[in-house]
């Protein structure tokens, strides 16, 4: 780890949702489920899911525009972390198209990939960056398309139902911005390759040969994501409390000092068991999953913006994150409201 000389700051949360909202009725006119099934097991009650035209670097672009204009005139962007698993090509990553969408300077566009866990993986290379002097200014974003990539069958129910498209959006500096800031004062970070079949998108990639993609693997459905949710849950709420416990205890804090609970948004069940076992209230746990579903790399931005917007947060309070998911990869970020 480099030696920390400057604290970094998140600043100037952003989001962007599509327009076509999805409720849970209008998902069981196309596949064998209901709102009764999908409320009770994951809290969700509609999605955004994109209309032709609105891709995962558009809906990113959005987000990171209201995240600059909120800036002071003249504040350099000076790199871009963009996190997805649904970029709009297989290459480049979305980074590169943000960048020339916004009309920024040929600033170094790095492109993350840690699914559900993304926006975490971002913040801390961001972070990183920030404190070693490195950069002044990164704007931090997590977008996905997810409705284009999935089985919207009966056959592919278990993940059709969960997922939502949309972005999120911050700038990382080593200052506080006017409105509320951020401090990050630490963050945990882990994976587990053992598991990356548990949750996964097994095709188009360079594992097959002579070619990556075949009219068979489409017909079998080999192209859309698939999980085991049982484990997924197991997993998620098990390495989601250890990894708040650690970072928490490392920082010199433990869950009674926590104001409020923002994590990654996969089922409102996850995050209730997350919370109950860090000794947390109802109250002190941020959900919106059921507006949008889950929206993996933008959720946590996501919910910081609509936090903000809500009054949630008071200066001085002690925020936790943390997220879980394909990888598996899994952590957690801890901040101060200055
Ligand atoms: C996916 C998840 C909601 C399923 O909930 P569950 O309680 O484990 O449900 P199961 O998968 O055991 O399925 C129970 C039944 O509902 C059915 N079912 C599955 N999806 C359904 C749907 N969308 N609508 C209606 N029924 C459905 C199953 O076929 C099964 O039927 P059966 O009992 O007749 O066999 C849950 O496992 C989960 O949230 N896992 C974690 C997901 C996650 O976090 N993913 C992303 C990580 S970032």
């Amino acid at each position: 780890m480099p030696v920390k000389s400057r604290t970094p700051y998140a600043n100037s949360f952003a989001m962007a949702l599509p327009d076509r909202e999805i409720s849970n009725d209008e998902l069981s006119t196309f596949i064998d489920t209901s709102d009764e099934w999908i409320s009770k097991r994951t809290g969700i009650k509609k999605r955004y899911w994109v209309s032709e035209g609105t891709t995962t670097s558009s809906l990113a672009v959005e987000a990171a525009s209201k995240s600059i204009d909120q800036l002071s005139n003249g504040t350099q962007i000076d790199a871009i972390i963009a996190a997805t698993l649904s970029p709009d090509y297989s290459f480049p990553g979305i980074g590169v198209q943000i960048q020339d969408a916004l009309g920024l300077p040929p600033v170094p566009a790095y492109d993350v990939r840690n699914q559900c866990s993304g926006f975490l993986y971002a913040m801390e290379m961001g972070g990183a960056l920030i404190s070693t002097g490195v950069y002044e200014n990164i704007l931090i974003v997590g977008a996905e398309v997810h409705s284009t990539g999935m089985d919207k069958t009966t056959r592919g129910r278990d993940i059709a139902v969960l997922f939502g498209d949309g972005a999120g959006s911050c700038i990382l500096s080593h200052g506080k911005r006017s409105g509320l800031s951020f401090e990050l004062v630490g963050t945990e970070l882990h994976s587990d390759g053992a598991y990356a079949k548990e949750l996964w998108c097994e095709h188009p990639g360079s594992v097959l040969f002579p070619d990556r993609l075949t009219e068979e693997l489409v017909r079998e459905g080999k192209v859309f994501p698939e999980m085991n949710g049982r484990l997924v849950f197991e997993n998620a709420v098990r390495h989601m409390t250890e990894v708040s416990l650690s970072l928490l205890a490392k920082h010199g804090y433990g869950s009674s000092d926590v104001s409020l609970f923002l994590p990654h948004q996969a089922n409102l069940r996850i995050n209730t068991m997350v919370a109950q076992k860090l000794g947390l209230n109802e109250s002190q746990v941020f959900s919106t999953i059921q507006d949008y579903g889950n929206t993996t790399a933008a959720t946590i931005p996501i919910g910081f913006t609509r936090a903000v917007e809500e009054g949630a947060f008071t200066s001085g309070d002690l925020v936790l994150s943390a997220a879980f998911g394909s990888g598996f990869t899994w952590g957690a970020a801890l901040y101060r409201v200055v």
